[in-house]
């Protein structure tokens, strides 16, 4: 089959959370298949995008109603990603260094996803399926279908994944005349609640909808911001599928990001000399258990409770542990997560920002990872952390609670019910008490380490989808 993957992020070439790593990632393992996965992203001003190489693999112009631009469409060269991956270049509007965040979301990501179906329409085949990620894709299916432009394709069966449904995109119905024509009566497709939503859009036009993990799905027919009841009536057409990760990219013993590479073998040693190099450049104390948080400071993450967490644990324990923070987000979550260093500096520190190598180096390093998560869909820092032998404490909620087993279950994590800070100081004490108990604590690590997380269970139930719509 040929899949047409349209996303806003996919690693390595634009990634802010874990979009990019499913959409760097699920394409890689389809073709491994047997099929045709391509992915289609914008072209931002990237470093992956400066520094690799392309050719140009289309080039027109975009003109519908009173609107026209100009787009190009580049090919990357390396054959490197397990994947063809396909850049849409619309000047002044992708060619930007962030991936969100512009005044003008709206008309960089409806231009990009016109450009993508412009292109797709004169191809000389059709694909099998076109699978579009999240809210910044979701006017796809709706467009494929109605609109007049895109007859020649109208047929082709889309998918949406819902990666998150926190996010939406809504817009202004005075925006409507960005969108190429259509018979307007269909108008009420694109609408929910007064405004243009197109991830509610994509839920009621896609062939079918899938949610990153089973969890998720049931938990968003009762909370999904405004979207409860249009997912309860598309439930028929909906499941959730538990993401995998890149274990090609995420496998500790060939990570070129870590200073020793290590696997179940040498686990406790490989651990231990990456924990003292972290601990070095943070200024920890690697004798002691280091707990970390990697992610958005937001408060889908419970990002805003930190503070009150790392004060409560530091004020029990004393110099007894570590915490160390990466990540960045609500700027007042990072002044109160820098301040700490003042009060805890020998056994707490924060690193605000992004950074791709340094993530990797706590996987390998640290002894715990906190996931306090109100909504998580899935999830991929606990699989990560899971790989690297890093034990999960995580709320169970959403896909935390299809990956993590508590160690009182006979499982490998530890879990908590509430995102509050009591709940997680609790968890935080009983890792405290796990890690005091060495032959327990490599045990844990060992099981984990065993568990195969990889795409290639997912990759054949995403096919499997497909399929059946190819039948339809
Ligand atoms: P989400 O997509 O909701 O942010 P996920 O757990 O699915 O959450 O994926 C997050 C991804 O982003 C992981 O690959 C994680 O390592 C990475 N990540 C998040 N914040 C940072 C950061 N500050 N620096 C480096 N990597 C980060
Ligand atoms: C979203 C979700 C996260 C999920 C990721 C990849 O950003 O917040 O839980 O793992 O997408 O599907």
């Amino acid at each position: 089959m040929e899949i047409i993957h349209i996303s806003a992020e996919c690693y390595p070439a634009a990634k802010v959370g874990g979009l990019a790593d499913v959409v760097g990632a699920l394409p890689k393992y389809q073709n491994k298949i047997g099929h045709i996965a391509k992915v289609v992203v914008p072209a931002y001003d990237t470093k992956f995008i400066r520094e690799s190489e392309f050719e140009v693999a289309y080039d027109a112009w975009s003109n519908y109603g009173n609107n026209h631009f100009q787009y190009r469409i580049l090919k990357e060269k390396s054959n490197k990603l397990g994947f063809d991956l396909y850049l849409v270049h619309i000047q002044g509007l992708t060619d930007r260094p962030n991936v969100y965040g512009y005044a003008d979301d709206t008309e960089r990501f409806v231009a990009f996803q016109i450009a993508t179906l412009d292109w797709i329409a004169q191809w000389e085949h059709r694909p099998d399926v076109i699978h579009c990620h999240d809210h910044h894709t979701g006017l796809v299916p709706f467009m494929v279908t109605n609109c007049l432009k895109y007859q020649s394709i109208s047929k082709i069966p889309t998918v949406l994944t819902i990666h998150n449904a926190q996010y939406q995109g809504q817009f202004g119905w005075d925006k409507l005349y960005y969108l190429p024509a259509f018979d307007l009566w269909k108008g009420g497709l694109l609408g929910w609640k007064d405004s243009i939503n197109p991830l509610a859009s994509a839920i009621k036009c896609a062939w079918r909808v899938t949610t990153v993990s089973p969890s998720y799905l049931e938990e968003m027919m009762g909370n999904a911001r405004g979207l409860e009841s249009l997912l309860r009536q598309e439930r028929w057409k909906s499941v959730g599928i538990l993401n995998g990760i890149d274990s090609e990219v995420w496998n500790p013993e060939t990570d070129p990001m870590l200073g020793k590479g290590y696997n179940l073998k040498t686990v406790e040693s490989g651990k231990a000399a990456n924990k003292k190099a972290l601990c070095d450049v943070f200024q920890l104390d690697s004798s002691k258990p280091l707990f970390t948080f990697i992610g958005r400071l937001v408060d889908e993450k419970g990002a805003d409770l930190l503070p009150d967490i790392f004060y409560s644990a530091l004020y029990q324990h004393g110099d007894n542990i570590n915490i160390l923070i990466l990540g960045s987000g609500d700027s007042w979550v990072e002044g109160r997560l820098n301040q700490i260093k003042d009060y805890y500096s020998r056994n707490y520190n924060a690193y605000i920002g992004y950074n791709e190598q340094v993530s990797h180096e706590i996987y390998a390093g640290a002894d715990f990872l906190l996931m306090p998560s109100r909504v998580e869909p899935c999830g991929l820092n606990q699989l990560y952390a899971l790989r690297y032998g890093t034990v999960p404490i995580v709320r169970r909620v959403g896909g935390l609670k299809d990956t993590v087993i508590d160690i009182g279950d006979g499982g490998f994590g530890i879990c908590h019910d509430q995102t509050s800070v009591w709940d997680v100081t609790h968890a935080i004490n009983r890792a405290v008490e796990l890690y005091n108990d060495k032959k327990a604590f490599k045990a844990v690590r060992k099981t984990m380490m065993k568990i195969d997380h990889s795409w290639d269970k997912a990759a054949t139930n995403y096919i499997e989808l497909y399929q059946i719509l190819k039948q339809a």
